[in-house]
Formats: structure tokens, sequence, C-alpha cells
């Protein structure tokens, strides 16, 4: 799969995408990240002008349509599938995981980087991108954002994750809107604090209903809105 990043700040990416299973999934060929400066794009030669003040007034700059499309269309051409595009943006829909499971099966998505109080409209009218918000909070840019689209969407690349770390029991796979519920490691002690005996048991069952009370009451307590969504929250 292939992820196209385009953003005035590439250089953020660089510890992301050089650690861990992101490292390893590029390693192994799985993905392929490819990082574009906007910048690049200006027509502006002296000072590589990517923003401008808002018409109308107001505080802060805007960032420049002929910049953004010139980079997404030249991008574009770089590859036979066009890809789909999505717009990092306070004012987007709101991430969740049928989202990023719908994503996780396109060869190619263009994810651009808002910054600023944003981009010019015509941007939106003419490239009709996906609008994603990764939460009701405001970020300096959509970087952040665009690596919590990447994180989400590769764990369900095939190869990505092992066995062991299979993504299907996660909180808020297909079906699934319950949060997880404690879990232990070893020592079985910890000043003072034991690990429940059902978990040493080995009665496989007891230990699966156990966890999922556990999920169930931990999901009443801080994520209750959640509740009503299950199919099989009242079983
Ligand atoms: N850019 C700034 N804030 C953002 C948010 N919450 N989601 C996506 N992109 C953003």
């Amino acid at each position: 799969m292939r992820f196209d990043v385009l953003t005035l700040f590439p250089g953020i990416f660089s510890g992301y995408l050089s650690q861990g299973l992101l490292h390893k999934a590029i390693e192994r060929g799985l993905i392929d990240v490819q990082l574009h400066n906007i910048r690049d794009w200006s027509s502006d030669p002296k000072h590589h002008k990517v923003d401008d003040r808002p018409y109308g007034g107001g505080p802060g700059m805007v960032m420049m349509a002929g910049p953004i499309v010139d980079c997404i269309e030249s991008v574009r051409g770089k590859a036979a599938d066009a890809g789909k595009l999505i717009y990092l943006t306070p004012q987007g829909r709101p991430l969740t995981q049928p989202l990023v499971e719908q994503w996780a099966g396109e060869r190619r998505l263009l994810l651009l980087c808002g910054r600023y109080e944003g981009v010019d409209q015509r941007v939106l009218d003419l490239l009709e991108p996906e609008e994603v918000s990764v939460g009701d909070y405001i970020l300096n840019g959509g970087e952040v954002a665009a690596m919590v689209v990447i994180d989400a969407v590769v764990r369900l690349v095939p190869g990505v994750l092992g066995d062991e770390e299979s993504s299907v029991s996660d909180s808020f796979s297909s079906g699934n809107r319950w949060l997880e519920g404690a879990q232990y490691t070893r020592p079985r002690e910890y000043r003072g604090l034991q690990v429940p005996e059902i978990l040493m048991s080995g009665d496989h069952a007891a230990i699966a209903r156990w966890r999922k009370e556990q999920g169930f009451l931990k999901t009443r307590r801080v994520r209750a809105d959640l509740l009503g969504k299950n199919e099989d929250s009242k079983s």
C-alpha cells in the first residue's frame, strides 16, 4: 500500500517512519510512504510563498490553492492509481475504525496536511477530498493527524502485524465497540497488588467471560456512549 503525504513540514515524519512497526513494514516492502513538500510547488521562486491573508479579513493565514493543487496533480501522475485523497482538518468528519477499515482496502492514500487557518476553499471544490478530523481539538497542523491515519491503517495491511499482535480483537475492530479490560503480566504480586486468580486458573472459557465483563465495566465507566451501539450489549 502506498501513502503520499503532502505537507509543509516533511521533517516531522522522519522519527515516526524510522522506528518500530512502521520502519519494519517499509523495509519489508509492505507499505511505501512518500513525503512531498508543498512549498516545492510555490510559484514564488524567491520566498517560496504558500500562504496569504484571508479575503474578508480575520486572523492568521490561508494556504493558497495553486501550490496544493499543482502538488497533488503532479504527485497523482507519478503512479497509475490516482488514489484516495484525504484532507486532515478539524472541520472534517470524525475518524473511526470503520473508516480506517475501508481505507485499508485502498491501494493508495494521499494525505493532505493543512496548516494555519486551513486551505483555500477552491482546493476542496476542485479536488473534493474526504475531510477528516482526528478529534474535537485543534492541532497545529494536519501532520500529527496524518500519522494517526497511517498508524491506524497500516495495522490492517496484511503481514504488518504478526500473529501475536492480531488486530481482530482490538477495541473498535468490526462490530466491536467495547473497550478492553485490564491486562496483567509478571510478577504475580507488585507492591501488594495481586494478579486476579481467574487468570491463573487455566479455564479459558471462564477467562474469556471475565475479560468480557471487565471490558463492559470499563466501557460503562468511561465511555457509556458506546454501549448503545453494541449489537451484543445486552448479552
Ligand atoms: N488539523 C488541526 N487539528 C486537526 C484535527 N483535530 N484533526 C485533523 N486535522 C487537524
